[in-house]
């Protein structure tokens, strides 16, 4: 028994996670249902470490040092449940399983109870950075007991990203906290790549721009405040040409977006949470209404738009660039500020203790979502870690100072001229929202009041009042 980490389910991720724990010297006990998968991770890059191949799973499990660390990367779902109850009879108390897949926060913290019965940790965590962070230096967030990260935690950090030195791995919380952050990732991940189609789409409508000019503005916008992974690959994308037509690539690409579900759970659990991530939200429903065929068909030519044809002068474009910069940038803080209160609320239902100063912090290297200005994030939470709207962080208060106008001119000039700007419009709705003195939800209370006496509360006195709306209107303390 030499190996110091094992995983099972060698497709891309967990063979480049394998190859990831032995570049950095691990010795690695590797196992896959089909030994085909294993001999041919060992016959390709053996000689970047040292592999223990196992056909068996009993003979994996005893190739590995005690306490024995297992990671399991198949799907989520039932291939996980099913690998588990193979692990588990071959496994002794104090030992770790690790699910590194994407799974669903409740079946983390169900089968994280059900270990525990047997004495094993079970260590739910998030990875992030697809094939290339697996292999290079992804973003982890683990969650399950402190006690299993002491053991385990330094190997992960030592194989995660690094910024500035500091590893793109933290202890998250208890049972399901790592798969919850890594969903909530996701969920701002979708938002985010909504936001920059939406700027797109804006700068090929409004200045009639090419897929290559608006590459350019990307690239350029990488260098400044928006400078992430997403950018710049969205600018390498836009300046893709199609091999087959000649045609810009993303031209050739049909209009469906598709999703495996980490964002619509994101908006499943913010719906029961009662947390408004209307980003997160409008993006996941940009997809749907994207791949919505039938209604589309129904609609293309038949629904009157009556919409302003664009018309923005030579002069006025470098100003029209710039709005959509801001706009992009404001509306993209408002959906980090709604996935981090997210968060809170998450932490604070389930017993976590989430540091979400911490979470910005392993977010900066290694995942999807890694940007600049998540270093803007964590020193927002440094600042007080109990900030209770990253919006309103000092540091955010001056971006929306230098962006709401423009934000509101690109909102307004997409309405007029019929481009659909979800990302951008509701989460200007949300802005004016949060920070109105007063909504008109005082409306909402006296109508429920009025046809259910579902009672209200009023600005001048406590408690709960209920209105005789079909008698004499008199009040009623209840
Ligand atoms: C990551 C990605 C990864 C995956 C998404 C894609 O952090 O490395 O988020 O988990 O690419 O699950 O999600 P959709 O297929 O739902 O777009």
């Amino acid at each position: 028994a030499t190996a110091q980490i094992g995983v099972t389910g060698l497709a891309v991720m967990g063979r480049n996670l394998a190859r990831n724990f032995a570049r950095r010297g691990y010795t690695v006990a590797v196992h896959n249902r089909s030994y085909a998968k294993t001999a041919s991770l060992v016959a390709d890059h053996g000689t970047e470490g040292t592999f223990v191949a196992s056909e068996s799973m009993a003979d994996f499990v005893a190739s590995l040092a005690v306490p024995r660390k297992v990671v399991i990367m198949v799907k989520a779902g039932g291939p996980t449940d099913a690998v588990i109850a193979e692990l588990v009879p071959l496994l002794a108390a104090g030992d770790i399983v690790i699910d590194a897949g994407n799974a669903h926060f409740p079946d983390t913290i169900r089968r994280e109870a059900e270990l525990a019965a047997h004495g094993l940790h079970f260590v739910g965590t998030g990875v992030s950075g697809g094939e290339e962070g697996a292999l290079n230096g992804p973003s982890i967030m683990p969650g399950g007991s402190p006690e299993s990260y002491a053991v385990l935690g330094p190997i992960l950090e030592s194989i995660a990203a690094q910024v500035d030195g500091v590893p793109c791995c933290t202890y998250v919380g208890a049972n399901g906290a790592g798969h919850f952050v890594k969903m909530v990732h996701n969920g701002i991940e979708y938002a985010d790549m909504q936001l920059i189609a939406e700027a797109y789409d804006l700068l090929r409508l409004g200045l009639g721009a090419t897929a290559a000019q608006i590459s350019e503005i990307f690239a350029q916008w990488n260098t400044g405040d928006l400078e992430s992974f997403l950018i710049e690959i969205s600018a390498d994308v836009l300046a893709h040409t199609d091999p087959v037509t000649g045609a810009a690539f993303v031209d050739v690409v049909l209009d469906q977006a598709e999703q495996k579900g980490t964002g619509r759970w994101t908006v499943q659990n913010a719906l029961d949470l009662g947390v408004p991530i209307t980003g997160i939200a409008e993006a996941t429903f940009a997809r749907a209404l994207s791949g919505s065929v039938p209604q589309r068909a129904a609609a293309v030519g038949v629904l009157p738009a009556h919409a302003a044809a664009w018309d923005i002068a030579p002069e006025d474009r470098a100003a029209f660039i710039e709005d959509v910069r801001l706009a992009l940038y404001a509306s993209k803080v408002v959906a980090y500020s709604q996935g981090f209160d997210q968060i809170a609320a998450a932490s604070a239902e389930f017993g976590w203790d989430v540091d979400r100063g911490a979470m910005a912090r392993i977010w900066r290297g290694g995942c999807i979502i890694r940007a600049r200005f998540l270093n803007r994030i964590t020193e927002a939470y440094e600042r007080d870690a109990h900030l209770p709207l990253l919006l309103a962080d000092a540091y955010f208060t001056g971006v929306m100072d230098d962006g709401v106008g423009a934000w509101r001119r690109i909102v307004a000039a997409a309405a007029l001229h019929g481009v659909p700007t979800p990302g951008f419009s509701s989460s200007l709705s949300y802005y004016d929202g949060v920070r109105a003195e007063r909504l008109p939800a005082a409306l909402i209370q006296a109508q429920r009041d009025f046809f259910g006496a579902h009672t209200y509360r009023r600005v001048d006195r406590a408690g709960t009042f209920h209105t005789e709306w079909t008698g004499d209107r008199s009040e009623t303390a209840l």
